[in-house]
């Protein structure tokens, strides 16, 4: 067992450890009914924010608890484990294979070689881990490969939690937790487009005011990206594109992060309250290379209000400048020391459990299973893996 203790975090602090810039090189869709389609960017969304509060304009307030009653919502009591990521990793290195044939790809390039393979909500949870006290996680790891793979433990911990969260009391005068998450995928209804702006009639911009809000929709981008010596290859949902992706693969993705949050009325505390926001919205955005967030304020009952950009990249400052309740330095330094305990303990066959419990300064690495992968790695990859 290793123990990673985070109670002092002097040792952190100063100037971050290396990282390497995330690139995509592959990504997959979800359709709206939550098929998986690898290699495939049909569900990729394009920003174009709604008119709204324009001077000279009379469009009504935008209410996003408009349409509630018919959201169509993915089932996420389902345990995806890695399957959607590993399926277009094997599609992707298909693909390698044909280039191979023609000369153009050597085959010993074929695999996708990193020393961690993970979603990035995973990576989130611990690049927040030291000043989120709240954060609490039970991830799986195996090695394979000479690749680490981790996801979360989803069954027990996961539904445990989620069950707490439910049974939260509503503040008084607050809206239900069901419909505050609605109000998130509303504002992404209302701000994106299914093709570039420049290719919509009218009509279809005009459209989404009465669209049905489905979230089984997805585009996943996954990258490749280093944080001091370990290599990494992130997925995770990217919510829009900026005009449109380039054509060139080296070129940085003008991504949008969309987020909703509640309208500030001057209180210090709400400053403080949203400044811990942003630790989530920094880290989760940071790890994709997604450069802009655009933010929509919110009344108490879900009037839009304003729609406020943040950069990604200045958001650690400005911190620095405001309460000081988080250091982005110190979020990269530690997830860099702690993964390279992580490489150095993930060794050999079998699997290890990673936790963080609420409220204590350490992640802890142990030995659940002392063979075989459990239900981390699906047999067709593994089984293509091997042929390769
Ligand atoms: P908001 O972030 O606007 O609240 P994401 O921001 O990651 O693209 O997620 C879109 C929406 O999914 C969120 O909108 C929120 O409604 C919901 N969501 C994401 N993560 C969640 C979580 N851990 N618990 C509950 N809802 C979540
Ligand atoms: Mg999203
Ligand atoms: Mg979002």
């Amino acid at each position: 067992m290793a123990t990673f203790d985070f109670h002092q975090l002097d040792r952190f602090y100063g100037s971050s450890t290396s990282i390497r810039r995330p690139r995509e090189f592959t990504y997959f869709s979800f359709d709206d009914k939550h098929e998986l389609r690898t290699l495939c960017t049909d569900s990729l969304s394009y920003y174009h924010p709604p008119v709204f509060n324009a001077p000279g304009t009379h469009a009504p307030p935008i209410d996003l608890s408009a349409g509630f009653d018919s959201f169509v919502q993915r089932d996420d009591g389902i345990d995806e484990h890695l399957d959607a990521l590993l399926d277009t990793l094997q599609a992707h290195e298909e693909q390698l294979l044909q280039d191979v044939q023609g000369g153009s790809v050597k085959i010993e390039d074929v695999r996708t070689k990193a020393d961690i393979v993970t979603w990035r909500g995973m990576m989130t949870k611990i690049l927040t881990a030291a000043f989120d006290m709240f954060n609490e996680f039970e991830m799986n790891a195996t090695c394979f490969q000479g690749t680490i793979s981790f996801i979360e433990e989803n069954n027990a911990a996961k539904a445990a939690r989620r069950t707490a969260q439910n049974n939260q009391k509503t503040p008084r005068g607050g809206a239900p937790q069901e419909m505050m998450q609605y109000w998130g995928y509303k504002f992404e209804t209302l701000s994106v487009l299914p093709k570039p702006w420049a290719e919509c009639t009218r009509q279809e911009v005009e459209a989404r005011d009465a669209q049905t809000v489905n979230n089984n929709a997805q585009y996943c981008s996954i990258v490749r990206t280093g944080i001091g010596a370990i290599s990494l290859i992130i997925a995770g949902e990217v919510d829009a594109v900026l005009g449109e992706k380039p054509d060139s693969p080296d070129d940085p993705i003008p991504w949008i992060e969309l987020k909703t949050a509640a309208e500030q009325t001057g209180h210090p505390r709400e400053a403080v309250k949203f400044e811990r926001k942003l630790l989530n919205y920094w880290a989760q955005s940071f790890l994709l290379a997604v450069p802009t967030i655009m933010v929509g304020f919110r009344t108490p009952d879900g009037f839009l209000t304003r729609i406020q950009e943040l950069s990604t990249q200045k958001i650690p400052s400005q911190v620095k400048q405001g309460n000081r309740t988080w250091d982005g330095n110190v979020c990269i330094n530690l997830t860099g020391a702690f993964l390279e305990i992580l490489k150095r303990t993930v060794i050999g066959d079998g699997v290890w459990r990673i936790r963080r419990k609420q409220g204590e300064k350490r992640i802890e690495v142990f030995k659940v299973e002392e063979v075989g992968t459990g239900s981390i790695l699906k047999p067709s990859f593994k089984a293509h893996r091997e042929k390769l």
